[in-house]
């Protein structure tokens, strides 16, 4: 959803402006503008569509050289994606201000009203631009812009990220936050803000994120941060430890390509010193809650949304299995809306690449309020629900771009096994012995995701030949259940046809009648090496809708010899504990995604009607 960027210092402003809002582009916008204080006052440039579009605008109407500025890539809510309804907007009569903003605003309706009962003269549809107004009209009056600011933040519900500049102070961007991001960019002579860090990164690693209801005041040399009520802030600072570069696309053909080849290093360094080669998990970040508190835990809830869901769909299994805590798992826009039981004895477990999704934010707040502690499974420093959390298990999967995750979720299972370990071996719920032998397993999977990636030119080939289906199933059962809810997301979310995930079992249960002649089902089946194994349970289900006209494709282990005389097409996966394999049998599922999505013509990376990071409920 939109971003944001703010820069004030000796740079060329347009310069940061463009290239941060082109690293924010994977947050999903449908226009996007820029304004800069130059000689001539202040200069706007905003046009609909891609960030191209505003680059030839620039090019065809060019702006004098700045040093204050701000950015913006829209999402559309209110009002249509058109040139007048992107951002900035300009404020009061004479439009010495200029505005941003991500966010809605609750009461823009009343303030309106208000605004136009005085004569004032919109020049959009949007929420945004009664902000824009308000704050020109109180600078008129108050002569001072952090107090003009501070002022109309305080009569605004909602969710905003803000940012000002003004043409009578042209040193100081004025910044505001409540339930929409913003971080701050720590240089040298020179200070930035953004959506996220990677707004800034190729300029800067230290940043500070702003907390909830606060206002930061922006110079070259000076950064103020403030309450809402003016109360001075001393927000920390961190040191981002993403590379710029990893933000690059870095000769792939997509990032979703890139990222999904970064996976043997994402679930890596998810790993990298968190078990030793005993197979004890060292997770500081959770024992911080307390052992004790951590022995007393008599219920889990994953909350998330989208691949992220699936995430704790995976981990459910692995935590429920080896630590015996009672878990389930929740969309967090269902969880808060239903009255859940949540005690303090409860752990939830928010898991959320960007940390920003306003849904999880939601639940997670909900919960602490109920007395729950929080747990963020998060892969984006100073992110909202990181700072909210009782405690953070980052996974390091570095910037994710492609809007459809990828890497992020594979970084996201193995934090959930880590979780799952970490709880037995607190709550002694299994025997050592076996719980160490599971953690070196763990240890071996960076190596078999790369086995995986290795051997993907057959699923992007079925996914070249598949270009023209209409709909596509997915069968899994047990772990493998979830990641056939995401092969099915992937599809839906890249390619646009229409495709379902089911747990196997279910199949005979209503949608075995969906089979069709020639209806391709995809299905992952469970190792069949295993005592309790599902194998030939799932060989069944596969008979089943063969003799219905099916085509299908299994993801398989390989030395599974059987299943090769029931599928049309087998892709193999190395072999391995079967509750690690989702991070292996999805992979060829986002493969699969990806290459019918690009026989179809379409961007892979920007799917239509999707953002990567969605900051509204
Ligand atoms: C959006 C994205 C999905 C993502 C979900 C959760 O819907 O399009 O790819 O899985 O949000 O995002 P999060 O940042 O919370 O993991």
């Amino acid at each position: 959803m939109c971003g944001i960027v703010g820069y004030v210092g000796p740079k060329e402003t347009l310069d940061v402006l463009l290239g941060g809002l082109k690293r924010l582009e994977y947050r999903g916008y449908d226009s996007a503008g820029v304004s800069v204080i130059s000689e001539l006052g202040l200069e706007t440039r905003k046009k609909a569509g891609k960030l191209t579009n505003l680059v030839n605008e620039i090019a065809e109407h060019p702006m004098r050289p700045s040093h204050i500025g701000i950015g913006h890539t829209r999402w559309a809510t209110h009002g249509a994606p058109t040139d007048g309804n992107a951002h900035p907007h300009l404020g009061g009569p004479t439009q010495k201000l200029s505005l941003i903003h991500n966010g809605i605003i609750e009461n823009f309706a009343e303030l309106k009203a208000e605004l136009l009962a005085e004569g004032t003269k919109f020049a959009s549809e949007t929420d945004s631009e009664v902000a824009a107004h308000l704050i020109a009209r109180e600078y008129a009056s108050v002569g001072d812009l952090p107090t003009a600011f501070a002022n109309v933040v305080n009569r605004l519900h909602g969710a905003f990220t803000l940012l000002v500049v003004h043409v009578d102070q042209p040193d100081v961007v004025m910044a505001a936050r409540r339930n929409a991001p913003l971080v701050i960019g720590l240089g040298d002579g020179e200070n930035f803000l953004g959506s996220d860090v990677a707004a800034f990164v190729e300029h800067t690693k230290r940043a500070i994120s702003v907390g909830q209801d606060q206002i930061v005041i922006l110079r070259a040399n000076s950064v103020e941060v403030r309450g809402f009520d003016g109360t001075p802030a001393t927000p920390e600072e961190f040191t981002v430890d993403w590379d710029a570069s990893a933000a690059s696309k870095g000769g792939w053909p997509s990032f979703m390509d890139k990222e999904i080849h970064d996976q043997p290093q994402a679930v890596g360094d998810t790993l990298m010193g968190r078990i030793d080669a005993d197979g004890v998990v060292q997770l500081s970040e959770v024992e911080s809650l307390g052992v004790d508190w951590v022995n007393n835990i008599d219920r889990l809830v994953f909350v998330a949304c989208g691949t992220a869901s699936y995430a704790g769909d995976v981990a459910k299994y692995a935590v429920e299995k080896w630590s015996r805590i009672p878990t389930s798992v929740e969309l967090s826009h269902e969880f808060r809306y239903r009255d859940p039981i949540i005690t303090d004895r409860t752990l939830v477990v928010a898991i959320s690449q960007s940390g920003e999704t306003m849904d999880t934010l939601m639940a997670t707040r909900y919960a602490k309020e109920a007395g729950a502690k929080v747990l963020a499974i998060c892969n984006t420093q100073g992110a909202t629900l990181a700072r909210e959390s009782d405690a953070v298990i980052y996974t390091h999967a570095g910037p994710e771009v492609a809007v459809a995750s990828t890497k992020a979720l594979t970084a996201q299972i193995t934090a959930g096994y880590l979780l799952g370990l970490l709880l037995a071996q607190l709550r002694n719920s299994m025997p050592a012995t076996a719980r160490q032998a599971l953690g070196q397993e763990l240890l071996k999977m960076p190596a078999r995701v790369q086995q995986v990636i290795d051997g993907l030119a057959q699923p992007r080939q079925l996914g070249k030949d598949f270009a023209d289906a209409k709909s596509v199933l997915f069968l899994g059962r047990n772990v493998g259940f979830p990641i056939a809810m995401e092969g099915a997301l992937k599809l839906k979310e890249l390619a646009y046809i229409h495709a379902e995930g089911f747990a196997a079992g279910e199949l005979k249960h209503g949608p075995i009648a969906l089979i069709d002649e020639g209806q391709p089902v995809i299905v992952i089946v469970p190792s069949p090496r295993e005592a309790d194994t599902l194998h030939p349970k799932v060989i069944s289900n596969i008979q089943e809708i063969r003799a219905r006209g099916a085509k299908v494709i299994a993801v398989a282990e390989e030395g599974d010899a059987i299943v090769g005389d029931y599928a049309e097409h087998v892709i193999f996966t190395p072999q391995c504990q079967s509750i690690f394999s989702p991070i292996l049998s999805v992979i060829p599922l986002q493969a699969f995604a990806m290459e019918l999505a690009t026989a179809k013509g379409l961007d892979v990376d920007q799917p239509r009607n999707l953002a990567k990071s969605v900051t509204v409920e």
